[in-house]
């Protein structure tokens, strides 16, 4: 019956996708019962990115994401380029799916994003106007999306990847160049006022990549905290590697509860494929060695004071779903569920490490 299933559930996959799907990952001998899953056994939220597309046409996909998940997150369909598409023009009709599928299935939904610097949509990169034009811009879009999830979405990524890639200032962008560098503090301000309760949360990759990004997220996020910016927490995106050693992550953890702010993994993933290498194999080895770095993320993060931690979210469900395989033209399998929607080891490391 399990191999029917999978059987019917690879033949879905292969229908949406179009692509060949490879068994290279065996499900481990465990048996799942409904309450050995992620949203029942860990002591904190435990989340998703999730696509639209696939949660209205996926049954497999939908079906896990109900089943492990108690917080979603719109992967992409709360950015600025989608929701926002002209000056006066909201499309809402994604959004709403999910705060909608949310409340029917008791979940949590985290808002991703309302400041970044890319996905924006052609009306903001022609725009031309002074720094009054450019602030009413920034704020009419906040308030708005804020105040429409008033009450239904918890938290907010409010500002996205504000430093540079390797931590040395801010990043280059059409809010920093027209808005100045305290654009970041006003979008908190904005996202506060439109909704008092929501947690606001600055969120940014790289505190794994070591010292110099890390505390320059540490530095932004004190600062503001420290002048009473309305800010809650910090994200930290976790995109990393199976071969990162443990330390950088739990530096990165650790510097961040040590903030005194939330903490939230907000788009994990580990890649396996890092050097792009086309014909890459996944190996019970490389399986083993991701499913331990899965472990020790989450552990850690399990550790840190329970009123600092806001979750630990995936960027997407499954490797059949994620972002890195399309980005970086690679095979990867950086998710804890296969491309037929199986638990794999790094799933199981995972709940362990929660659940102690
Ligand atoms: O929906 C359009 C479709 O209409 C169009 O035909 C097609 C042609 O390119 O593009 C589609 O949009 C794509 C979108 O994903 C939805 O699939 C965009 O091109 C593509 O750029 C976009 O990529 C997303 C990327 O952010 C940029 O917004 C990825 O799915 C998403 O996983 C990724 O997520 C980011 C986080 O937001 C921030 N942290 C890093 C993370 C990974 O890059």
């Amino acid at each position: 019956m399990k191999i029917f299933t999978s059987f019917i559930i690879g033949l879905l996959v292969f229908d949406c996708n179009k692509q060949p799907i490879a068994d290279n990952n065996p499900e481990p001998e465990e048996e799942q019962t409904a309450d050995t899953s992620l949203r029942n056994l860990s002591p904190f939220p435990f989340g998703a990115a999730v696509n639209i597309n696939l949660l209205k046409n996926r049954p497999a996909y939908r079906n896990l994401v109900i089943e492990e998940f108690n917080s979603v997150t719109a992967e992409n369909a709360m950015k600025i380029r989608f929701i926002h598409p002209q000056q006066n023009t909201y499309d809402w009709a994604d959004a709403d799916y999910l705060v909608d599928f949310a409340e029917e299935h008791d979940m949590r939904v985290h808002g991703h994003n309302l400041v970044w610097h890319q996905n924006l949509p052609d009306w903001i990169t022609s725009f031309q106007g002074d720094s009054a034009a450019w602030e009413n811009i920034m704020k009419t879009h906040i308030q708005t999306v804020v105040t429409r999830y008033k009450g239904r979405v918890a938290s907010w990524d409010v500002v996205n990847e504000a430093l540079d890639n390797d931590g040395h200032g801010l990043r280059e962008s059409l809010w920093l160049s027209n808005l100045g560098p305290d654009y970041i503090a006003r979008a908190f301000e904005y996202a506060h006022e439109a909704d008092p309760d929501a947690l606001l949360f600055y969120n940014d990759y790289g505190n794994e990549f070591g010292p110099t990004k890390r505390n320059a997220i540490v530095d932004l996020v004190t600062g503001l905290k420290n002048r009473n910016i309305p800010i809650h927490g910090i994200g930290m995106q976790m995109h990393t590697r199976f071969n990162r050693e443990d330390n950088f992550h739990e530096a990165a953890i650790t510097s961040a509860a040590a903030t005194g702010l939330m903490v939230h993994i907000s788009e994990l993933d580990i890649a396996v494929n890092p050097n792009n290498d086309p014909n890459l194999t996944y190996t019970p080895a490389i399986q083993s060695q991701q499913a331990q770095k899965y472990f020790h993320i989450a552990r850690t993060f399990h550790n840190i004071a329970d009123t600092l931690r806001h979750g630990i979210t995936t960027w997407n469900v499954s490797d059949a779903d994620t972002w890195i395989t399309g980005r970086y033209e690679r095979p990867d399998w950086p998710l804890p569920f296969d491309e037929n929607y199986q638990r794999k080891t790094a799933y199981y490391r995972i709940l362990e490490a929660v659940n102690p």
